[in-house]
C-alpha cells in the first residue's frame, strides 16, 4: 500500500559513536549524537520497512517500532550488523571510531607519580560500511554511507562512495561552525553513481525523510529480483 510503500523490505541502520576501551573506566569516543541515524531508523519505519537499529551510546529514546540493539564498540557494531543480515536496505550513519586501543584490558592504568604518562597503541577498527558494501549473497540491495567532511566535501565523499563500494554517500559538512555534529539540522549532498544533489539546510528528520523518499522510488523503480 501507498501509505507503506516499503512493507516487506528489511532496513538496517548504524547510529551514534563508539566508545572503545582503554581500560575498563576511560574510552575514546567521538561528538556523534546519533540523531540522523535514529531520524532515518524511524523514517524508514514509517514507511513500512522492518528496521534494526544498531546504535552505539546516545541518550536518545528509540524510535518506535525499530528494534534497537545497543553496543559500545565497532567491533560489536559489526557483529550486531551481521546478526542483522540479510536486508535490503543498509544506511551506516554511524561515527564509527577508525581505531581502537591495542591490549585495553580488565585492569585500570595506574598513574605512579614521577612515571611518564602511558602510551596508547591503536589498531584499526573494522570498517563496516566497506564490509556491508562488499559483493557477495548477502550484500544488501541497497548501502548508503555518510561522509562527515571539513574541506572539499563533494569531492571527498564521491571518492569515498567508489573507495567503500556503497550505492549512495549522504556527504555533510562537519566544521564546528556549521553545528552539524550533534546539532538538530544538517545540509546534505546526496551522491549516487549518476550524480550530485545538493539539498538545502533542514532538519535531520527532514533529511531522513527525504532519504526515505529516495529510497522507496529506488525500490519502486526496480522490481524484487
Ligand atoms: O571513512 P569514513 O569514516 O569517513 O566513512 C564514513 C562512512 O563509513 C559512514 O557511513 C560510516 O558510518 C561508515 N564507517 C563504518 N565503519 C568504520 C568507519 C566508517 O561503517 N569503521
Amino acid at each position: 500500500p501507498a501509505a507503506r510503500p516499503l512493507h516487506g523490505l528489511r532496513a538496517l541502520v548504524t547510529a551514534g559513536p563508539t566508545h572503545e576501551p582503554i581500560d575498563p573506566v576511560r574510552y575514546l569516543a567521538n561528538r556523534s549524537s546519533g540523531r540522523q541515524g535514529y531520524a532515518i531508523a524511524n523514517a524508514l519505519a514509517r514507511a513500512g520497512a522492518t528496521v534494526t537499529l544498531v546504535s552505539g551510546p546516545t541518550t536518545l529514546p528509540p524510535p518506535p517500532g525499530v528494534e534497537l540493539r545497543r553496543v559500545e564498540t565497532a567491533v560489536q557494531m559489526l557483529a550486531a550488523c551481521e546478526a542483522a543480515l540479510p536486508c535490503d536496505i543498509a544506511v551506516c550513519t554511524a561515527a564509527v571510531a577508525d581505531w581502537r586501543v591495542a591490549g585495553a584490558g580488565a585492569h585500570k592504568i595506574k598513574k605512579t607519580p614521577g612515571a611518564p604518562p602511558p602510551t596508547l597503541t591503536l589498531v584499526p577498527n573494522p570498517d563496516i560500511l566497506a564490509h556491508l558494501s562488499q559483493p557477495g549473497p548477502m550484500r544488501p540491495r541497497l548501502v548508503v554511507g555518510f561522509a562527515a567532511e571539513t574541506d572539499d566535501v563533494r569531492d571527498n565523499a564521491t571518492a569515498k562512495r567508489q573507495r567503500k563500494g556503497c550505492d549512495w554517500i549522504i556527504a555533510n559538512d562537519v566544521r564546528a561552525e556549521t553545528g552539524i555534529m550533534g546539532g538538530d539540522e544538517n545540509e546534505v549532498t546526496l551522491i549516487t553513481a549518476t550524480g550530485c544533489e545538493h539539498w538545502p539546510r533542514m532538519s535531520k528528520d527532514a533529511v531522513a525523510q527525504g532519504l526515505a523518499r529516495r529510497i522507496v522510488a529506488a525500490f519502486a523503480a526496480i522490481p524484487d529480483t
